[in-house]
């Protein structure tokens, strides 16, 4: 393919004029906060907000055939930000039919698009498809996307660029935990750089095959018993990353490389100051990485902070605490280049003035964007000071003393006290040559809990009963109530908020109606229940990836940085948190619902109590 100068703005306009040749209408792209799904917390896809008229409920008002370009913000992968790929914020082309064409022209107009319009030759084109799950006959059979080959063959792909896959990573949605959802065939372009091995596929991580499009054919939907059953329309949903398409057709080596980042990496470059050294040891590699998130991270907060629905603010919680960690990582980034403290407002400045002319948006509200984040920059930066000062008495002393190692106990402290993220004083340890105790870390985070344990217990037994011990003890109670209402309502009951004084808990959660008598009867049982069990409340510092991968209910650590603590009670619940709690749910004595109501728009609001102890 020859190498072509292409923007994001000629790409976008090429493929909405495209689909409108081919009967399409072009609708604006919608929201990056959902509007009517409270069962995620950003929009993920084109689809997202189609989701109603891909379903049938509704028709589309302008027809069956429709394109845009949507807004997307995806966080699962955050902490992979900064390699050559990743990126949490994209825009995604899309084209759907509302149960009007179906496999044969949709595969058709991607083959033309992107051969005839992208100028990619057929001979890097390789594509996948689902290859079936199940025997004929058995509950749950899905058969191959047979079809979807033969038209690929049709079009000229040998079978050698076909690539029949499982589930894993041939099927698409849905986007929440239910809706539609179904097998998809995804194209990816050939870089033309060597096979990683022998298995090297369209898939490989090795940056051989990129996939640039995806084309879903809508059959199924995935009810609220997790069974995929047909939806009895034949629905296309498609998505391009406009992102990845100009950075493969302009040759460039990351989308970090392309017209779309440049101007925000060239002022990433400019704060850095002309030829100044990193402020801190990092080598090259960590330099880049560094750059990368600053330039990804601000561009998603920026959007998210102008979005026209608005009312996403940093904090702690949900939507709101994605957004906290979007903007503390970049100025924890910002910090390691020798960047100075206003830096996201002038990026954001910089990414306004790239997107308004597509996202008007941007300019609207940019205003509001940098007091947002003037206003967390500075109370993250005051923190880090706080926690940096500290430090450096730390490693003074030391110094002063012949001594190499920061003790564990004194990297507890700075972390517990202070606030001041533990892998940061490893960071600033390295480059002053010094160690720091990592196990001894994690054992005075042990003694820690211990003797908060020994000391809550003693309280407990002495009937004493101070505000911040009633405020433990709810706390604890509310991870109770979230992981009973899993089980009484199911996994799509999932923390919007919460909220605890002296008297009560508040929990707000996502469901789209008012819970029955029996269904609140059994929350209150099961809670009761946990407690009468005197199940231990056990806490432990680990990363974020090994807390999901044990099955831990929240996405993001709830103190910054990537040791995150893990509460696990018993065997019913385990979440991320910064606690306290207390020791053993015996402590809460008894649990009752005292109100259960609306608090907007599919989700819900309890309010409980706990019985006094003595
Ligand atoms: N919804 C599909 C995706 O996100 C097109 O890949």
């Amino acid at each position: 393919m020859a190498k072509t100068d292409i923007t994001a703005d000629e790409l976008r306009d090429l493929y909405l004029t495209f689909f409108e040749s081919k009967g399409h209408k072009i609708i604006p792209g919608a929201s990056v906060i959902p509007e009517n799904d409270p069962t995620v917390l950003f929009t993920t896809a084109g689809m997202h907000p189609l989701v109603p008229y891909l379903m049938g409920a509704m028709e589309h008002p302008a027809g069956t055939r429709l394109t845009d370009v949507q807004k997307c913000v995806r966080t699962g992968d955050i902490d992979a930000v900064g390699d050559a790929a990743h990126l949490t914020f994209f825009e995604m082309l899309g084209n759907w039919s509302l149960n009007d064409y179906f496999k044969k022209e949709a595969i058709s107009w991607s083959f033309e698009f992107l051969t005839t319009k992208l100028g990619f030759s057929p001979e890097q084109l390789n594509v996948t498809v689902f290859r079936g799950e199940g025997k004929p006959g058995e509950d749950g059979y899905i058969p191959a996307d047979e079809e979807a080959v033969a038209i690929w063959k049709s079009l000229g792909l040998p079978d050698e660029r076909i690539f029949r896959l499982p589930r894993e990573d041939n099927w698409w949605g849905p986007a929440g935990t239910t809706g539609p959802c179904g097998p998809d065939t995804e194209m990816f372009i050939d870089t033309g750089k060597p096979k990683c091995g022998p298995d090297c596929r369209p898939g490989c991580s090795c940056g051989k095959y990129i996939e640039i499009w995806n084309d879903v054919f809508m059959q199924y939907l995935k009810n609220e018993e997790g069974k995929f059953v047909p939806l009895g329309r034949h629905n296309v949903d498609t998505g391009m990353g406009v992102e990845r398409t100009v950075c493969m057709m302009t040759g460039a080596p990351t989308v970090y490389d392309t017209e779309i980042f440049q101007p925000i990496m060239a002022k990433i470059d400019e704060l850095r100051g002309a030829g100044e050294a990193p402020g801190s040891a990092l080598d090259a590699g960590e330099v880049l990485k560094a750059r990368r998130i600053i330039a990804d991270h601000m561009r998603t907060a920026t959007f998210i902070l102008c979005d026209p629905k608005g009312g996403v603010k940093p904090g702690n919680v949900g939507a709101n605490y994605v957004l906290r960690r979007l903007i503390r990582r970049a100025v924890r980034y910002a910090r390691q280049l020798g960047i100075a403290e206003g830096f996201t407002v002038t990026l954001a400045e910089v990414i306004c003035e790239k997107y308004s002319h597509v996202y008007p948006e941007l300019k609207a509200n940019l205003e509001q964007c940098r007091l947002d984040l003037e206003a967390e920059e500075k109370r993250f930066n005051a923190t880090l000071d706080k926690g940096e000062a500290m430090y450096k008495k730390v490693a003074e002393q030391l110094k002063a003393h012949g001594q190499s190692q920061i003790s564990g106990k004194t990297a507890f402290k700075l972390y517990d006290t202070f606030g001041f993220p533990f892998e940061m004083t490893c960071e600033m340890a390295a480059k002053d040559g010094l160690m720091v105790d990592k196990e001894g870390f994690e054992e005075a985070n042990r003694k820690h809990q211990e003797l908060s344990r020994t000391t809550s217990a003693g309280a407990f037994k002495a009937g004493l009963q101070d505000n911040s011990e009633v405020v433990t003890r709810l706390h604890t109670a509310t991870h109770l109530l979230h992981a009973a209402l899993h089980q009484v309502l199911g996994p799509t009951a999932l923390q919007k908020g919460s909220n605890i004084t002296a008297e009560r808990l508040r929990f707000d959660f996502t469901w789209p109606q008012p819970m029955t008598a029996e269904e609140k009867a059994k929350v209150e049982e099961l809670v009761n229940g946990w407690i009468a069990q005197g199940l231990d409340v056990t806490k432990k510092m680990t990363t974020v990836e090994e807390a999901k991968k044990e099955g831990a209910m929240a996405l993001f650590g709830a103190k910054y940085g990537d040791q995150v603590s893990l509460y696990t009670i018993g065997d019913v619940s385990k979440e991320i948190c910064c606690g306290p709690h207390v020791a053993n749910t015996k402590e809460l004595g008894s649990f009752k619902i005292v109100k259960e109501q609306s608090s907007s728009a599919g989700v819900r609001r309890i309010k409980a109590v706990i019985g006094n102890l003595g």
